[in-house]
């Protein structure tokens, strides 16, 4: 089918399951141990309900804001994710190009399938890139692909800290990475493909990622940092209080790494009721288990500046390349503005806590 015939993100999932190779499929989906934290994530946003206002004027509304200080056309970013080619040749150039043209920001990840080089090349002048960070166990390796991102345009550095080792994801590991052998040499070096893709191509990452290595990285620099897998308050408020970071993106990984790890939702909750100064002072993103405009909405009520979506770009990607990427976002801006209108409001900045409950609290 076209990729129209998908009316929602859930359509694009149930296709991608049936397109998918069986390892693209099992590393794409894979998740911690029993995916409690991977249904919690989607689950935590049916927690909160909405208090709409009506009779307002919403036939004119608008869904532009800036999401690490560039401009977007939505308060949705493509989150980075490791290797688009195990769904389409073109890999992540798919996502560049639809991000280009819908005027969103993507993040593209360390361990992706297609050069940075590549990335570039196709996007559009004007169109914000940030690049995902692991950080190497070889500091000078780090070093020097910092001065290389930032000397080909990409306009901040997304320091990913939740994956300080893979998580045990078993379809990926029953899967094995079998195909993989196979495949283009760009999906790194292999030896341990008997543990799945995950295993195969995370060795180089170091799991002693500190709170120190900031300052080294900020000196090595001027791209703004924003640190991706805050999982608490307190990390939180170090990432701010004592760090001075501009900018966190509360996040398990989709989660990948550890089960049990809250949902961001719940996170940005606990952030809401004991630190709204820090959400009101500093940027906060979350990403995990967005499936559905109203979802983003949520988010944006309780203080977050914008969410990020991965699998659903993922799966699209396999589908249909290109065009499913452009779709996954047609979709969301679709849902994210009937979800404004049928709130009333005409704006992102309109949308606050008093517009929410959560079970039955009323917030604001
Ligand atoms: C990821 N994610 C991820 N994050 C990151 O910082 N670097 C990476 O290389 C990857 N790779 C990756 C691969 C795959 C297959 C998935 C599904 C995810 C995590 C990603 O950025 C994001 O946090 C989650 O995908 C968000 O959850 P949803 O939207 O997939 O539910």
């Amino acid at each position: 089918p076209p990729p129209s015939a998908a009316i929602n993100l859930h359509d694009i999932e149930v296709l991608a399951e049936k397109v998918l190779t069986g390892t693209a499929w099992a590393y794409y989906r894979s998740t911690a141990d029993d995916e409690a934290t991977y249904f919690e994530n989607s689950n935590a946003f049916k927690r909160f309900w909405f208090r709409p206002r009506v009779m307002n004027k919403v036939s004119q509304i608008s869904t532009a804001t800036t999401l690490f200080g560039l401009p977007s056309s939505l308060p949705i970013f493509i989150s980075p994710a490791a290797l688009y080619r195990l769904g389409h040749p073109d890999g992540e150039m798919n996502a560049v190009r639809a991000a280009g043209q819908e005027g969103v920001i993507q993040g593209i990840s360390n361990n992706a399938s297609c050069s940075t080089e590549e990335c570039m090349s196709v996007k559009l002048p004007g169109q914000g890139l940030v690049f995902q960070l692991y950080l190497n166990k070889d500091r000078k390796a780090s070093g020097t692909l910092v001065k290389k991102i930032e000397a080909q345009g990409f306009k901040a550095i997304m320091l990913t800290v939740d994956a300080a080792v893979p998580g045990k994801r078993e379809l990926d590991q029953k899967a094995k990475g079998e195909d993989l052998k196979d495949g283009p040499s760009t999906f790194g070096k292999s030896g341990s493909s008997g543990m799945g893709v995950a295993h195969a191509i995370s060795g180089y990452q170091d799991p002693d990622i500190l709170w120190d290595d900031l300052p080294w990285l900020r000196r090595i620099t001027k791209l703004p940092i924003i640190i991706k897998g805050i999982q608490c308050v307190e990390d939180a408020e170090k990432a701010f209080d004592e760090y001075g970071v501009k900018a966190i993106i509360l996040s398990n990984h989709g989660g990948r790494e550890l089960d049990y790890s809250p949902a961001p939702m719940t996170v940005l909750y606990e952030l809401y009721q004991q630190r709204p100064d820090l959400l009101r002072k500093h940027e906060v993103y979350i990403d995990g288990g967005v499936r559905r405009g109203t979802d983003v909405l949520k988010a944006l009520c309780l203080g977050a500046r914008g969410v990020g979506l991965g699998r659903p770009f993922l799966y699209a990607n396999g589908v249909w390349g290109e065009d499913g990427c452009r779709r996954v976002i047609q979709i969301m801006r679709e849902e994210i503005e009937t979800g404004m209108r049928l709130l009333g409001v005409t704006s992102l900045d309109q949308l606050r806590p008093e517009l929410l409950s959560y079970m039955d609290k009323r917030l604001g």
